[in-house]
């Protein structure tokens, strides 16, 4: 995904990166010392972006949803500094930098992940701007994106298959699981603060679907293609950990195709939203570009 965006996206940019400043102040203290290096240091801000795209695609309102947004950068952070410890993907450059863990000790790179996770909760319940119920919906859509049926499951299946020869039924399962379910999360956690009908929030989940599989897949394909210059991470790591990819399946070509049908059935259903779909529209077609 390219990193050049269009209007309102480039709106909502600086907000979403101002809000995580102020969520997260430093204190002078190693934990968020380490936890900024991460949550401030780059980063596309693709899922807050999506929040704050899906609410203006359902006429909503984007300064309301902006703590939802960074509740999901900071559980995405998270994810990423576990997801690259020695015990996991064994990672040493992320957003284009050393890893957490390489930078600060691997205990203190946990325990900024933990807190984090933890703290993106208590964004959403001490927000002034949702109701009682929003929080709650709201909620109930992230820690089901997070658990153990979603980014957490997903991650002990993709440890689990690795060295592995995994089925493509199998993989879509990981990836949707790993990398869907809190894209799906942050689309369906706009919506809610949008007043979305449960009928529009069953669309978005498939929009999610569709646009969390091209996502994962394209990171795939990008591990292959690209290094830590234009991709933030060191290429050629899946292969590396023997991992089963879309591109080890079906080869590059394929792959990549497969991906850029996702996002287009994504956008086709974006196309059926009520408000301005552009910023929406836009993210998803810069997954596959
Ligand atoms: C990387 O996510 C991890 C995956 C789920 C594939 P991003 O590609 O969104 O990473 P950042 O946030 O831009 O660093
Ligand atoms: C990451 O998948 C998924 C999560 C962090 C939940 P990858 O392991 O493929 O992501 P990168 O390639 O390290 O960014
Ligand atoms: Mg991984
Ligand atoms: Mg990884
Ligand atoms: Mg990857």
């Amino acid at each position: 995904m390219t990193t050049e965006l269009d209007t309102s996206l480039r709106l909502f940019l600086p907000k979403i990166n101002t809000a995580l400043n102020s969520y997260v102040p430093e204190d002078g203290s190693v934990l968020i010392e380490a936890a900024r290096y991460s949550l401030m240091g780059g980063g596309k801000r693709f899922r807050p972006l999506l929040v704050l795209a899906m609410v203006e695609a359902l006429e909503g309102s984007v300064e309301k949803a902006l703590p939802v947004a960074c509740a999901i950068e900071m559980i995405h952070t998270y994810s990423l500094i576990h997801d690259d410890l020695p015990c996991m993907d064994n990672d040493d450059y992320r957003r284009g930098r050393p890893t957490l863990h390489k930078v600060y000790r691997e205990g203190i790179a946990v325990l900024a992940g933990d807190f984090l996770l933890t703290e993106a909760f208590s964004v959403v319940a001490n927000d002034t701007g949702l109701s009682s119920e929003e929080k709650i919906k709201i909620i109930q859509a992230i820690t089901t994106a997070s658990s153990a049926k979603g980014l957490i499951g997903g991650q002990v299946l993709d440890l689990e298959a690795e060295q592995q020869s995994v089925g493509v039924e199998e993989l879509s399962t990981i990836h949707l699981m790993k990398t869907g379910a809190l894209i799906q999360g942050a689309l369906a956690s706009g919506a809610i603060s949008a007043n979305a009908s449960p009928d529009i929030i069953a669309r978005v989940y498939l929009l999610g679907y569709h646009l969390g599989l091209a996502f994962q897949i394209w990171d795939d394909v990008l591990d292959v293609t690209k290094g830590v210059e234009k991709h933030g991470v060191e290429g050629g790591r899946d292969q590396a950990a023997g991992k089963s990819t879309y591109v080890s399946h079906f080869g590059l070509e394929k792959a990549s195709k497969l991906a850029i049908e996702h996002t287009q059935k994504a956008v086709n259903i974006a196309m059926s939203l009520s408000g301005n779909k552009d910023a929406l529209i836009e993210l998803i077609r810069r997954v596959t570009t």
